[in-house]
Order: structure tokens, then C-alpha cells, then sequence
């Protein structure tokens, strides 16, 4: 307790706004130790903490509009859901035989694509998948930071003239740097028509659905394919809670299901229920990661989620409105959800707004991360916590003009001590 607690990354805090975390929640953290009791292992057999994940599954398919077919899992977070994704669409576009011939015959030919500013999991996962981050044709964005569609067609056309084979397109709803939301339906169309593989990022935004005012902008991630989602970042849930949702479960279980004597089924005993978890994914050992997400959903409400999320929205604007207002500060990219991107206005602007991320983390005021768009370096706040309210947004934007002033006169104030 004395060694670790103080030290930790600090994500429960109201003033913590980097990278994309959410806070977790006391009833969370009840269900994770309930969990570590039981020591469940969710990789198959017949017992009720299964029925708990198959549960969220058809929540998470009433919440989509996803149909009867489709399939979940929880993962470890939405890096490996993504490469679930990725996996899966392989094996849709070259069969399942691939998974025993493996992927050099098509090397080189089919092709993916994702918008500029898909989370670098996506290059990962086409690394990871054999068919190498070459295959990723990255989109360009509008000036909101939203996949341009027509650019998309232009280049699966080319790459169809070009004698390749394009199998997959990822939209992400919620792009990490900004929180933009590709045009989903636009980018659906497109993929009917082209006969791709439709996987949508959610990881960021895809909760936002549970908020009435937020959901129409996430139109079109009922017809994906593939989903992949946090719990543990809007949904609040403690680390780790990703999950991966498929519209057909076949095909989940066509990339994954590995027959073996010692995990043969059966129709009573343990052995019964099948399909598992370990024929829908990579892993046969698994925590009960559905549980705490049981919990959350349960004790606090969909309703209340929802308004949690929306109520981070509407503090990204209300943080927007306030760097408008002041004329040291610069706002730097559109607000769409809960991202506010900012600078400290400087002669050296790269190297003070990089400091001053440092600063602000170092004082304990406020955590926000440090990112950059086009070459500028830009402090970076993604208000995730349900804890996190205005005066904390308020403390962020004073300690940036604090700091900021002091990293840029720090000649004349030295002078004026001297003096
Ligand atoms: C859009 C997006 N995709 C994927 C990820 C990776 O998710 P995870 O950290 O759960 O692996 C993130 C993380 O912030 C993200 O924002």
C-alpha cells in the first residue's frame, strides 16, 4: 500500500485526462476480487460464470443491432480485438484452409485500408497477421479528421487494377488523437459494394451509443461485420475489459476453433456447452473479465453510463469553449466527442507544449497527454472519467497558463528576482 499506491498512474483521479482512460468504479472493483476468488478459467466448459460473458454478449448484440448469428468475446482490450479482426477477415477472404497453408500465397496481395488516423493497433495487427503493415493502405482525412470515402474508392479501385485483392476496411468511431467518427454508413456502402470485410474501431466511442444524444452520430456499426470495444475506457470498467463482436459467429469460429482429444465436448459433465470461449479466439485460459462488466452495467445502469459519457462531451465543449475564449491558448482540432486539443501559444511552440505536458503531469494538477497533429506538438486532454467535472477542467486550463507563462519568460522573471 505505502510502496505502490502512491505511485501509480493515477487514472481514478478527476484531473486525469491522458491518453484514453476510464476510472474504474468501486463495484468494479468488488467483482474483480469476487472473481479472483472463484478463479474462474472462462475458457470453456459448462459453468454459469460462461453464462455471464454469453450474457453481455447478447447485450452488446441488442445494443448494436447486430442479429441472432452474431458472436462476442472479451479480450484484453481493443488492440487485440482489432487483430481478432483482422484474423477473422483474413480467413474470410482466403478460407480456412489458409490457417493450415498460411498466408505466403497471398503475401503481397491482399490488401487493407484504414484512415490516417486509425490507432496504430491496426499497422500491429496486419504485422501481426502475417500480412505486413505494407498491405495497409492509410486513407486520407477531411478537415475534421473523418476518412475521406472518396479517396477509400479511389484507392481499392486502383488496387483492383492493379491485380490486388482488397478484403478489409476499418472506420473507426472515435479516433484516438482527435475522437473523430469515420462517415460509417458511407463507409458501409462502400464495403457491400466492394465486398469487403466492414470492421469498426470502436474501442473509443462505440459506448457512446448508450447516450441518446450521441448515438445518431455512430449510425451505420449496426451493419459492421466486426466491433471492437472497451469496457475499461467509457464503460468505466476496471482494467482489462476489451471485447470483440462478431456479426457471424461462424466465422469465429472458422479462424479459431482448434479440435484437440483433451478438450473434446460433450453433452453433459463439463465437458458440455460448446462452442467455448477458446474456439472463438486466441486464448484457452481466461479471467473473468465479464463480471465486473456485469456489475457495472447492472449497479450503475445503462442510463446512467450514458449519461456519464455524454457528460464528458459536453465538458470537451465546455473546455473548448474556454481555450476560444482565451487568447494565450489555441485550440487545435475540432472537438467531436470528449477530446480537446490545445497549445500554449509560444514562439517555440513544440518544445514549451511538450514541457508543459511534463509539468502539468509532474505537478499533480492534472495528467493530461502530449500528442502531435501535422508537426505540432499538442497537449492532448480525452476526459474519460465519470469522476472528472468542470472545476477540473478548469484547473488543467489555469496550471497550462501558469506553466506556459513560465516557460516562456523565464529570463525576464529570473531578471525581475535578481532585480
Ligand atoms: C481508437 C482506438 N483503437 C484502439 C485502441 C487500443 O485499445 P486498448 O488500449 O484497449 O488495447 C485505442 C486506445 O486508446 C483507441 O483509442
Amino acid at each position: 500500500m505505502t510502496q505502490v499506491l502512491p505511485y501509480s498512474g493515477g487514472n481514478s483521479h478527476p484531473g486525469f485526462m491522458g491518453w484514453v482512460q476510464g476510472g474504474g468504479t468501486p463495484v468494479g472493483m468488488l467483482a474483480e476480487m469476487l472473481s479472483a476468488g472463484l478463479n474462474a478459467n472462462m475458457g470453456g466448459r459448462d459453468q454459469m460464470p460462461l453464462e455471464v460473458e454469453r450474457q453481455i454478449g447478447l447485450w452488446m448484440r441488442e445494443l448494436f443491432g447486430f442479429p441472432d448469428t452474431s458472436s462476442g468475446l472479451f479480450v484484453t482490450g481493443s488492440s487485440t480485438a482489432n487483430f481478432l479482426a483482422v484474423l477473422v477477415a483474413r480467413t474470410r477472404a482466403l478460407g480456412a484452409a489458409s490457417r493450415a497453408s498460411g498466408v505466403t500465397a497471398a503475401s503481397g496481395k491482399l490488401v487493407a485500408y484504414a484512415a490516417s488516423s486509425a490507432h496504430s493497433c491496426i499497422t500491429k495487427a496486419m504485422e501481426m497477421s502475417g500480412l505486413g503493415s505494407q498491405a495497409l493502405r492509410q486513407v486520407p482525412v477531411n478537415v475534421q479528421g473523418e476518412m475521406d470515402v472518396c479517396a477509400l474508392a479511389s484507392m481499392v479501385a486502383a488496387d483492383r487494377l492493379a491485380g490486388l485483392q482488397p478484403f478489409l476496411v476499418v472506420a473507426t468511431a472515435g479516433t484516438v488523437n482527435i475522437g473523430a467518427i469515420d462517415p460509417l454508413e458511407q463507409v458501409a456502402d462502400l464495403a457491400a459494394r466492394e465486398q469487403l470485410w466492414f470492421h469498426v474501431d470502436g474501442a473509443l466511442g462505440a459506448l457512446a451509443v448508450l447516450s441518446p444524444d450521441l448515438a445518431p452520430q455512430f449510425k451505420g456499426i449496426e451493419r459492421a461485420d466486426s466491433l471492437a470495444l472497451d469496457f475499461h475506457k467509457w464503460g468505466q470498467v476496471p482494467y482489462d475489459a476489451g471485447y470483440f463482436l462478431a456479426r457471424d459467429g461462424a466465422d469465429q469460429l472458422e479462424t479459431f476453433a482448434t479440435p484437440a482429444a483433451y478438450l473434446a465436448r460433450h453433452t453433459r459433465g463439463l465437458a458440455a456447452g460448446s462452442p467455448w470461449p477458446c474456439d472463438l479466439g486466441p486464448d484457452l485460459s481466461r479471467g473473468f473479465r465479464a463480471l465486473k462488466t456485469w456489475f457495472t452495467l447492472v449497479c450503475h445502469g445503462t442510463e446512467n453510463l450514458g449519461a456519464a459519457i455524454s457528460n464528458s462531451c459536453a465538458l470537451a465543449q465546455y473546455m473548448k469553449q474556454r481555450i476560444e475564449a482565451t487568447p494565450e491558448l489555441e485550440l487545435m482540432a475540432p472537438v467531436a466527442l470528449n477530446i480537446v486539443c490545445y497549445r500554449f501559444r509560444s514562439d517555440n511552440t513544440n518544445a514549451v507544449n511538450d514541457e508543459l505536458v511534463v509539468l502539468l503531469q509532474e505537478s499533480g494538477i492534472a495528467a493530461p497527454s502530449a500528442s502531435s497533429l501535422d508537426g505540432h506538438v499538442v497537449i492532448r486532454a480525452a476526459i474519460v472519467n465519470h469522476r472528472t467535472v468542470a472545476a477540473d477542467i478548469d484547473a488543467l486550463l489555469e496550471a497550462t497558463l501558469a506553466f506556459g507563462r513560465q516557460l516562456v519568460q523565464p529570463i525576464t522573471l529570473k531578471n525581475k528576482e535578481e532585480g
